[in-house]
């Protein structure tokens, strides 16, 4: 059992928890939503001058609601891939500096390995296998989690991510940032089969669809084109539907696809992820598909779902027991696959070390 620290600071939350092995001891997040809802989305400079005046205070915080001090701390992790170049670099950097000063090992963790590590956080007796939805601003992704660093993905937007989807028709509606929370609550009042919009599918050379692929560009046209119709129609738009027929579209193309996916994979687990795992629709409808198929799915609790520090510190922990450190010349990564994270490690064995 390890303890670590952990930061994260891949896009717009400045982020620092204390995890031993699955326990949470500390989990401090600090957002900048509400700087960057005045440009109506997350400006990567602005995003990475906020982590570096949120981190100190941040880290002492983490520290102080833990009543830990550093000879408590086995480890330091940071997220080091996939996000914003600047705002990574931040957290990198501070991790590396504390792992020197007080010589403990520093382990740099792939974002959507936390993402899949945040189950175990509400889930303590969960264990692989099991089909990850993640699902957030940035990424839709179907992973199938064999072990620590096992991962398969099965299935990826083609475009947009789920989140991104309802954060740009909630600019077009003119709804505000970030948008996912507006359309949940607006949807609560109107019609889910108010308007017919396409679910977003990927047509497959040899014909057919691809079975857990995602699209949603087209839906988000589909609804601009709805929404200039109805302008042109009408003196007021009929928000509460619009928004509760674009959610249900997108609630039912990803349980169809997650569905399908663990059916055909044999995985009888499903643990959904990232900030759209907050919609209460897709809520609904995931757990109701998948009780009539014995399956179960796990939604953890939304601090655990949103980006936090306690998931990369809780992959950081595993990782740390199993021997893995990462070299200081670590470099972050706008972009890296889940399925190349090993490279971000050293084994204590590939170390020479016994
Ligand atoms: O995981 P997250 O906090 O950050 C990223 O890694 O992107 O996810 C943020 C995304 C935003 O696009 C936001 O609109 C969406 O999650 N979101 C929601 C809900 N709450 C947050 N989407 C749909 N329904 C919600 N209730
Ligand atoms: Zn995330």
């Amino acid at each position: 059992m390890a303890t670590v620290l952990a930061v994260e600071t891949s896009c717009d939350e400045t982020a620092v928890a204390i995890v031993n092995d699955r326990n949470v001891l500390s989990n401090v997040v600090a957002s900048q939503i509400d700087i960057h809802r005045q440009y109506g989305g997350v400006v990567p400079e602005v995003a990475s001058r906020q982590h570096l005046a949120a981190i100190n205070n941040c880290i002492d915080r983490a520290l102080r609601e833990a009543k830990m001090d550093w000879q408590a701390i086995d480890g330091i992790g940071a997220t080091c891939a996939p996000g914003l170049m600047g705002a990574l670099l931040v957290g990198v950097t501070a991790a590396k500096a504390l792992a020197m000063l007080y010589d403990k090992p520093f382990l740099g963790i792939h974002h959507l390995e936390g993402h899949i590590y945040a189950t175990y956080l509400s889930e303590p007796e969960l264990q692989p296998p099991f089909l990850c939805l993640l699902v957030s601003g940035g990424h839709t992704s179907l992973i199938r989690v064999q072990g620590c660093g096992q991962y398969e993905m099965l299935g990826r937007t083609r475009d947009d991510a789920a989140g991104e989807a309802f954060d740009k028709v909630a600019r077009l509606l003119k709804l505000g940032y970030p948008g996912g929370p507006v359309i949940d609550k607006l949807a609560k009042q109107g019609n889910p089969q108010a308007f017919s919009l396409p679910e977003g599918r990927i047509s497959l050379p040899d014909g057919g669809y691809h079975p857990y692929d995602s699209s949603f560009s087209g839906l988000k046209t589909a609804m601009l084109r709805l929404v200039q119709k109805l302008e042109k129609e009408r003196d007021v738009l009929p928000l509460e539907d619009l928004a509760a027929s674009f959610q249900e579209t997108v609630a039912r193309s990803l349980v169809k696809k997650t569905l399908a996916c663990a059916l055909d994979c044999d995985l009888k687990t499903i643990a959904v992820g990232g900030g759209v795992a907050a919609n209460s629709r897709l809520r609904e409808c995931l757990k109701a598909a998948a009780q009539s198929h014995q399956l179960q799915v796990y939604f953890p609790p939304l601090k655990f779902c949103t980006d936090n520090a306690a998931m990369i510190a809780c992959a950081a922990a595993d990782r740390l027991s199993r021997g893995y450190a990462s070299p200081l010349s670590l470099k972050v990564e706008s972009q890296l696959a889940v399925t190349r994270v090993e490279e971000l490690y050293k084994r204590e064995v590939d170390r020479g070390l016994p």
